[in-house]
């Protein structure tokens, strides 16, 4: 069953019933300020970081599940009837119910008893502001008196803080009110530079910012006392619970339409500049004052709108493809971009489903991340390597996680995850290839953010591959530390506490427990190394790389086969993880999918052997799982895997991050069929007309799909930020497609589906726009390659030497 549809020429997803089976849900803002809003206008905003500079609240796990948004309420002020066009909050029998989510923009609303509303929610480019659009218009034959009022709770900065310490919140919060704007200043009169504000383009007929008197005591948020009487109190917070909301009465003739502009901003000041008078506590609001007269004017916010939409145009217009799959050009050519953005602001910090409050940015989630997001903004990757590299350690291990506000690494979580340092090596590769930029290798970047300790980039690369070197198990192979990849793996912590974290506890040496996957990382991450050293002149480090990388790949064949697949780990009493020995978890999908894509075994047959047990063994029709069997009990020295009940999350769940590292490893083995077939049994967009099974959105991937194991099979959870944007981005378009970039320029070397005739796509690369065009005249993946119509050697392209802007490829598939 679906619950809206695709309109893919104005990149949106329709959604056409409200009560889809979870929130689903759009990002608002690209840069600085962010919004989730769900398909029922629930949601909030925060200001870079989602913990420490939370602008509105949001009570997470509620009941329904999605409650407390961008709310809006109509009355007819002639019967007193109330509701909300977004249906959420009162869930009135609205008609015509529509939420266009696209790109950074959501337009919600509906008809109820002949008014129509919708409004539409956006952040402008380079502003610190949300605008709530709304336009309201009459379609009976009498006219209408309607009461319009809008409500938001502020939060209290510190979303944790927000959510846990009432006994000093409730006496804390303040706000000012003049000209029709609230301006929220909770802790403004000490340390903070900053405060909201909450505007109107219309006189207001009152307003409220106490949430009591907005409420009633006892109303939830479907019958305010206020919208019920059809009038404000005018109330100011003090302490409790500030909110933000405007009341604007209008009279619609028949036929006829209006706008109502509501701006909600951000604002910091100089401190030395917070107060109007000087020495007085009042805010000083010029700066707000200015941005408001800006965007509450309609043109104005129709004008910021268009310049976002072509920012989006411009950005998605980097790499469009047009292939025989429907399913496969909107989630390239729109969606799964547009997820790539997301995943690279959020990291997996703020979604539905991660809080805001428990992560900041992963070091080894960002920069994979990279890899689907740097063609599209290479200035801010490049920045966020940098800020990445600053919280690596001496000695080469990395933070965790890092705070955005702060940039500074994360002392709860620590460090200690021994495949962390190589998606250094990963991501900044990655930039390379886009980009071209060699000097990034040069930056100075600090260790730990302490002062002094600068080296160039390069050597931080140098020292994330040592940092393995120095740290291998009585196999050779690496030890694995507090988790790799597979956080739940967690060989050294034996936790028999609850409540102890599987990710922080530690209490075995860690001197025995060991991971095929970070082997199979090291190969992949030494070889990029490796190409790095030898453009750089540095052959003889180059060599030595290619050295270790040779000598892992046969610890990998001596310690890290099971004959007909990779083997997972060592676990700390040396014994195998991911072997036919073992009772339960015989087949790991991880050490099958990166060993391949590394390269290790494909000329020996033992990529294909592993392959092939994959489809044996781990793939359903709904994607690759994680491991088989699944664990059925609690394994002390297996850790977190084992915690979960079957078939979820890592205890073999689909987890979708992984899927495309088989699809790119089936590539690798010319299996252009089995890796498009795995790339749709994951891709959402193929999944729409199972809504009511998969649940999750399906215009953007979900970290899970339940296991074969599990009763819900198929149902997936945890949508929006995943490793799965990035990976699936990058296996479809430069794996299946075969558009890669390589140090040297633009490779061309399609894997697709022998059924396919070929496929068109626009590539903008390195600032020259390639127009390609794929022909099959045979079933093999040979691919030979006209330049401008001049066939040439190999099928790497090389910038053009003469300044060409536009560049047309043929490239024959035998
Ligand atoms: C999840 C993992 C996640 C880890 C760290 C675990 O509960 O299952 O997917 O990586 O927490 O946040
Ligand atoms: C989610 C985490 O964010 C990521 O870092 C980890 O690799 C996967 N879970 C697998 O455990």
């Amino acid at each position: 069953m679906q619950f809206g549809h695709f309109d893919d020429l104005n990149r949106e997803y329709v959604i056409t019933r409200p009560d889809t089976p979870l929130p689903w849900i759009n990002y608002l803002g690209c840069q600085a300020y962010f919004g989730l809003i769900s398909n029922t206008a629930g949601g909030y905003s925060f200001y870079k970081d989602a913990r420490l500079r939370r602008i509105t609240r949001y009570r997470y796990n509620n009941v329904p599940y999605d409650f407390g948004g961008r709310y809006l309420y109509l009355r007819d002020n002639g019967s007193g009837e109330f509701w909300s066009p977004s249906w959420q909050p009162t869930r009135s029998a609205i008609e015509d119910y529509s939420c266009r989510h696209g790109m950074g923009y959501s337009i919600i609303g509906s008809t109820y008893q002949g008014i129509e509303a919708h409004t539409r929610y956006f952040v402008p480019l380079n502003e610190n502001l949300e605008i709530w659009q709304l336009t309201l218009t009459n379609k009976r034959d009498t006219p209408v008196e309607l009461s319009t009022f809008s409500i938001q709770e502020f939060c209290l900065w510190d979303a944790q803080d927000d959510s846990t310490n009432f006994q000093r919140n409730f006496s804390t919060g303040q706000v000012e009110v003049e000209d029709g704007v609230i301006y929220h200043k909770t802790e403004y009169r000490e340390r903070r530079d900053h405060f909201a504000y909450f505007g109107c383009s219309r006189q207001l007929d009152g307003f409220d910012t106490q949430r009591e008197a907005f409420l009633g005591a006892y109303n939830g948020w479907d019958t305010p006392a206020v919208v019920k009487a059809g009038k404000s109190t005018d109330s100011m917070a003090h302490g409790w619970s500030p909110v933000g909301s405007h009341h604007v009465k209008l009279t619609l003739q028949p036929g006829e339409t209006q706008q109502i502009v509501f701006v909600l901003g951000y604002q910091e000041m100089p401190v030395d500049q917070k107060f109007d008078p000087p020495g007085s506590q009042i805010i000083n609001k010029a700066a707000a004052k200015a941005t408001l007269a800006k965007y509450l004017d309609p043109t104005q916010a129709d004008a910021a709108f268009d310049r976002l939409a072509a920012y989006w145009k411009e950005l998605l217009g980097l790499c469009q493809v047009e292939t025989p799959d429907p399913h496969t050009n909107r989630m390239v050519n729109i969606w799964n971009a547009y997820q790539c953005m997301a995943t690279f602001n959020m990291s997996r910090s703020a979604s539905f489903y991660e809080s805001g409050i428990g992560r900041g940015l992963g070091f080894r989630d960002s920069n994979q991340d990279l890899l689907g997001f740097v063609h599209m903004v290479p200035s801010r990757a490049r920045e966020r390597i940098l800020d990445l590299a600053a919280t690596q350690l001496s000695s080469g291990g990395a933070y965790h996680q890092y705070q955005p506000l702060t940039k500074r690494g994360n002392n709860d979580v620590g460090s200690g995850f021994n495949d962390d340092p190589h998606w250094l090596i990963i991501g900044v590769s990655a930039y390379i290839k886009e980009t071209g930029d060699w000097s990034i290798l040069d930056e100075k970047v600090q260790y730990d953010n302490q002062a002094g300790t600068e080296t160039p980039l390069y050597e931080h690369l140098q020292r994330s591959f040592a940092y393995t070197l120095a740290r291998l198990g009585p196999h050779g192979l690496p030890l694995i530390g507090r988790a790799d990849w597979n956080d739940c793996l967690n060989l050294n912590c034996f936790s028999d506490t609850p409540g102890q974290s599987f990710q922080t506890t530690t209490n075995k040496n860690g001197q025995v427990a060991e991971s095929v996957f970070i082997a199979g990382l090291f190969v992949h991450s030494g070889q990029e190394l490796a190409n790095l050293a030898e453009a750089r002149g540095l052959q003889a480090e180059a060599a030595r790389y290619r050295a270790d990388v040779a000598k892992m790949t046969a610890t990998v064949m001596a310690h890290g086969w099971d004959g007909d697949w990779f083997l997972r780990a060592y676990d700390d009493f040396g014994h195998k993880i991911g072997s036919k020995e073992c009772a339960e978890g015989q087949i790991y999908i991880e050490s099958q999918g990166y060993c391949v894509l590394a390269g290790i075994g494909l000329e020996d047959g033992v990529a294909q052997k592993a392959l092939d047990s994959v489809r044996t063994h781990l793939a359903t029709k709904h994607g690759i799982v994680l491991q088989q069997p699944c664990y059925s009990k609690y394994y002390l020295e297996l850790g977190e895997i084992s915690s979960y009940p079957p078939g979820y999350k890592e205890n073999a769940g689909i987890f979708c991050h992984n899927n495309p590292w088989v699809i790119i490893a089936e590539t690798r083995l010319g299996s252009g069929d089995q890796a498009h077939d795995y790339y749709t049994r994951i891709n959402p967009s193929a999944r729409e007309a199972l809504g009511d099974l998969h649940r999750c959105e399906p215009y953007v991937y979900a970290q899970m799909i339940a296991g074969k194991d599990a009763p819900t099979h198929g149902e997936a959870k945890n949508s929006w930020l995943t490793g799965t944007a990035a990976w699936n981005y990058f296996a479809i378009v430069q794996w299946i497609l075969g558009i890669r970039t390589e140090l040297g320029g633009l490779t061309l070397a399609p894997v697709i589906p022998t059924t396919w005739p070929g496929f068109r796509a626009t590539r903008v690369f390195r600032g020259v726009t390639y127009h390609i065009d794929v022909k099959r005249e045979g079933k093999g993946s040979q691919a030979s390659l006209e330049v401008d119509g001049i066939a040439i050697k190999g099928n790497t392209i090389t910038p053009p030497s003469d300044g060409r802007k536009e560049v047309s490829v043929k490239v024959t598939l035998r």
